[in-house]
């Protein structure tokens, strides 16, 4: 069976694209943050910059650098560093990582050391300038003839986690009918490759690349080192790593999760993939794999890429077959770094399993780097038939509930349950402060609903009014969710908003006494099967169709370290990544292990199970392949299908660039069947509301299942034979993605710190709109408040859409360009919320004149008037062509 999806995208003609006006949440980022986005000013064919710029949770860390050595260059790294020291006389430099694996990755990651480079008083012709500019001496290493590429070194985040529940072992008494369920072994054929084809991982290794791993959990063997389940792996940051701080690193001999608060990720990946519990009977995916952990995290905060890749060449070096990265940063470009070192390593038939990322609530081109490498397997998440959870009883029927403890419960208490508020309608402040309970809450535990202040401000009302416990119940849904409380006094607990509703119901003939057991339960997950809210959707910038394929990662039962209670039900991509990884070592046990990973990924993708798309399934029953990429994985018909189809998928582009492809489908078995074409439409996205809110994404993007793709094949085919259905998903885009906007309408816009003081909770388009701006240099006279004019002026941009280049150029008063203030690549789309909804720059008057372009040197302009032209390269654009560009002008600056 053959299916399909498309995005939507409709032509510009006549939308207008929607204003986003900022709101108190943009003016109270800007005054409180000092992390402003102001990017590369390095304009080099040699930059590899994939820093997000308008993502600010994935940020390039100053003055840090991965230079890339080229082919010819013999010499070592610390013959490099002495050499860039020897020719630029003042500058030193630490080298925080060095890599050498020929035909993968030659350089090092170093730090500039901000004393050195700005004492530096070398070579300047015109004698103006004694100082080097950060740029300056990166264009200058950029130069030499032995470098191939410098990269940025980005910050990457600690992987969210949704701790759904923690579990107690002891808890895990489970009827034998029920016990393989929360395991999703079934879902996956997984069941199905070790009963049948015996297929456990023997011989197989896999690397995983996280937190570190509680190796002496008895279900992950109970040591480390030859012989033990995990025998390989390193620990290359220590548990105080601080990523802003490379001196902060203390590699250790193993990757144990040593911390005093266990960091929980590590040790459930290892789990989903190789756990083997005899005790409780719960297996991983391939639980005979030989595991490998390389641990780039400390024990709080975030890592870097250039972790990430020295991480993955040790695992690489250490003979892994396949390798699982549950991790990454917003950033669907594929040219970041990691993403490119995944790739190489890919070329090297190892398998790389990769988490495509938990903004699926950000709407569509919010794909994690690394997953986004082009040979690479990008993992999107589909949800849990079940989840194991607590019940409690109604004493008097006997009905019972699924129930979660919020993060700082340990116990709830046996009571009597009354409403917060009677009526369910008009509640959405449920015990917040100000309001007033409907009953007397004395001795009670008290239901309310979830929403407008947190949880710990409930829990203090209701503490005050006398109520000895909380249950939560949700605003929507037919699943619990875990509330989070810090300081709350009294026990809380959370159930769906269908149990909130029928205990409201049942609440109306009096009181109700509830029982609370630690006993687990299977649950059934609303959402089965289907793929979860948080799974991050495609496709890249560049259109390829990103994620690839799906494993299960909505509710997932595996390991955590002892000292948390060993076992417990996470949810996200980086558990659907290992899920996956499992699969391609049960895969290529039984093909053996050097198998492209290319042909992996394509078999994996020809046999996925389709995933429907939420509701309705008689009109479009398929989701789409930027939320699923192929489907969720089936194992068992990976491994013995007979037929396989390559390319495993296809993005066809946009209507006005679409062409013929063709397929290549062949048999590796001696039988003959006929295979019959078919098109199977599945639900497009849409990732704008254009009538509503033009080109401003939707978040999350909804389905719009009125429309249809269509696909029409040029022959039919009869081949010598496998068996079962076979399928490559494919994705398009209506329209011409050049013309896709990228600023949101008004901007980019010049603004001043004295004007967004002044207009402080006044967040109308008027309030930010001044008619002159002043930087006034003069030694003592610009300052913050603006009195006489600031030192700088506010630049704020909102991209609706990624771009390839983002550059302001200067103007002089005639509007004649004289050079450029800002140069960034591979930015990032503006999401509608939070620290990512716009990106702050400013602008002091300094910019690269035409003529110092080739050194990237940055000279103040002279007193005068001046313009700022922003210009960005849309979509799929030709550089070189005028119509590619988007640009906007800025109002008048004057600088004296
Ligand atoms: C473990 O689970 C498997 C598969 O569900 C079942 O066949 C087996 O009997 C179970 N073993 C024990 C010891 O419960
Ligand atoms: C990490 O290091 C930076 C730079 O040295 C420092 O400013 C920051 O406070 C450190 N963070 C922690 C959590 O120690
Ligand atoms: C509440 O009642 C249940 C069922 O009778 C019991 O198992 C549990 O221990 C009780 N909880 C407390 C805190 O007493
Ligand atoms: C990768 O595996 C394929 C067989 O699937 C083989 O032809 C190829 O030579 C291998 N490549 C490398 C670099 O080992
Ligand atoms: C889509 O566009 C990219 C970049 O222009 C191109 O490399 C690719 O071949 C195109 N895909 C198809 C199916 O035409
Ligand atoms: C797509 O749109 C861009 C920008 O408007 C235009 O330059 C280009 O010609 C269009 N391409 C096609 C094939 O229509
Ligand atoms: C912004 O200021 C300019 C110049 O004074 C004016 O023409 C324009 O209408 C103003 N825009 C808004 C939205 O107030
Ligand atoms: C102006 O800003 C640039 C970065 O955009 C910076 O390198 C330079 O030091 C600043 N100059 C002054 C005088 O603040
Ligand atoms: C620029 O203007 C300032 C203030 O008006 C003045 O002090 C300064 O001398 C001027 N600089 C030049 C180079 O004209």
């Amino acid at each position: 069976m053959l299916f399909d999806y498309y995005v939507r995208n409709k032509k510009n003609g006549g939308v207008k694209t929607s204003r986003f006006i900022p709101s108190t949440l943009l003016l109270l980022y800007i005054l409180g943050s000092t992390a402003t986005v102001a990017n590369a000013i390095i304009d080099h064919p040699k930059w590899a910059a994939a820093a997000a710029l308008g993502s600010n949770t994935h940020n390039a860390l100053s003055g840090r650098y991965i230079i890339e050595f080229d082919e010819n260059y013999e010499g070592t790294s610390t013959r490099f560093v002495k050499e860039l020291e020897h020719e630029h006389d003042h500058i030193k430099w630490k080298v925080a990582h060095d890599y050498d694996t020929e035909s993968i990755f030659r350089g090092i990651s170093v730090q500039l050391e901000q004393d050195g480079f700005l004492a530096a008083a070398d070579m300047d012709e015109d004698n103006e300038n004694k100082l080097l500019s950060e740029h300056q001496v990166i264009h200058r290493v950029m130069e030499k003839h032995h470098v191939k590429r410098v990269y940025p070194v980005i910050e990457i985040q600690r992987p969210t986690i949704d701790l759904y529940s923690s579990i107690d072992p002891e808890a895990l008494n489970l009827s034998p009918d029920v016990k393989d369920l929360p395991f999703a072994h079934s879902m996956t054929q997984v069941e199905r490759v070790h009963r049948e084809l015996g297929f456990w991982g023997d011989g197989i290794t896999v690397g995983v690349i996280d937190t570190g791993v509680d190796y002496y959990h008895p279900a992950l063997g109970g040591g480390f080192g030859p012989g033990y389940k995990v025998a390989i792996g390193y620990d290359l940051v220590g548990d105080t790593f601080n990523v802003s701080d490379p001196s902060s690193i203390h590699p250790q001999d193993t990757p144990l999760d040593s911390c005093q608060q266990p960091s929980r990720h590590g040790t459930h990946v290892s789990g989903i993939i190789a756990a083997d519990d005899k005790k409780y009977n719960f297996t991983g995916v391939a639980p005979h794999v030989t595991l490998g952990m390389w641990r780039i995290f400390g024990c709080t905060g975030s890592t870097s890429n250039d972790l990430v890749i020295k991480a993955m060449i040790m695992a690489y070096e250490e003979g892994c077959n396949v390798i699982n990265l549950s991790l990454g940063g917003v950033n669907s470009w594929p040219e970041d770094p990691s993403a490119v070192v995944a790739d190489r390593i890919a070329k090297k038939n190892v398998t790389m399993v990769i988490a495509a990322g938990n903004e699926g609530a950000k709407g569509a081109f919010m794909i994690s780097s690394p997953s986004t490498g082009y040979d690479v397997i990008s993992v999107a998440s589909v949800d849990n038939e079940y989840s194991l959870q607590p019940m409690f009883f109604v004493d008097s029927t006997g009905d019972q509930f699924p129930y979660t403890l919020s993060s700082t419960t340990n116990n709830f208490v046996n009571s009597t349950l009354v409403a917060y508020s009677n009526n369910s309608d008009d509640n959405d402040d449920d015990a917040c402060p100000g309001t007033k309970p409907d009953n007397d809450l004395t001795g009670h535990i008290v239901l309310v609903k979830r929403g407008s202040c947190e949880f710990d401000l409930k829990a203090s009302q209701i503490a005050d009014a006398g109520g000895i416990a909380m249950l939560v119940y949700d605003k929507d849904g037919a699943d619990v969710f875990k509330p989070t409380t810090e300081v709350a006094s009294i026990p809380v607990a959370a159930v769906s908003h269908t149990s909130g509703i029928e205990l409201l119901k049942q609440l109306q003939e009096g009181p109700l006494s509830l029982s609370f057991s630690n006993q687990l339960y299977p649950v059934k997950i609303s959402s089965a099967g289907l793929v979860s809210r948080f799974s991050s959707v495609g496709p890249t910038y560049e259109f390829g169709m990103k994620p690839d394929i799906a494993g299960v990662g909505g509710f997932i039962f595996s390991t955590l370290p002892q000292r948390q209670g060993s076992y417990g039900i996470l949810s996200g991509t980086s558990m659907a990544s290992p899920y996956v990884a499992g699969v391609c070592a049960l895969y290529l046990q039984a093909h053996g292990p050097a198998k492209d990973p290319l042909f992996v990924r394509e078999q994996l993708q020809n046999y996925a199970a389709e995933v429907p798309a939420p509701g309705n399934r008689e009109i479009i029953p398929l989701d789409s392949p930027i939320r699923q990429g192929g489907g969720l994985v089936q194992a068992y018909d990976a491994i013995q299908g007979g037929i396989h189809i390559t390319p495993g998928k296809i993005s066809f582009n946009d209507t006005v660039r679409y062409k013929p492809q063709t397929v290549t489908i062949t048999n590796m078995k001696d039988r003959t069947v006929t295979l019959a074409l078919e098109n199977v439409p599945g639900v497009p996205v849409e990732p704008y509301n254009l009538p509503i809110s033009g080109f401003a994404p939707v978040e999350p993007a909804p389905s719009n299942s009125d429309l249809k793709a269509y696909l029409s094949f040029e022959s039919s085919i009869t081949l010598k034979a496998g068996d079962g259905t076979v399928q490559f998903p494919y994705m398009g885009v209506i329209g011409n993605v050049t013309e896709i906007p990228i600023f949101d309408r008004g901007f980019p816009l010049i603004t001043s710190m004295k004007e967004i003081s002044s207009h402080s909770g006044d967040n109308t388009e008027e309030s930010v709109n001044v008619t002159e701006y002043v930087i006034n240099r003069t030694p003592g006279v610009g300052n913050e408040n603006g009195d006489g004019g600031e030192t700088s002026v506010l630049v704020l941009i909102r991209f609706l859409m990624g771009t390839r280049t983002f550059l302001a150029d200067v103007l002089n008063s005639e509007q004649i360009t004289i050079g450029t203030a800002v140069t960034s690549n591979y930015v990032q789309r503006n999401t509608l919320n939070g620290v990512g909804m716009v990106v702050i720059d400013s602008w002091n008057g300094t910019y690269i004149p035409n003529k110092f372009e080739h050194e990237s040197r940055q000279v103040p302009v002279e007193n005068g008037t001046y313009f700022l032209r922003w210009r960005a390269l849309r979509l799929m654009g030709d550089p070189d062509n005028p119509d590619s560009w988007e640009t906007v002008t800025s109002k008048p600056i004057i600088v004296k």
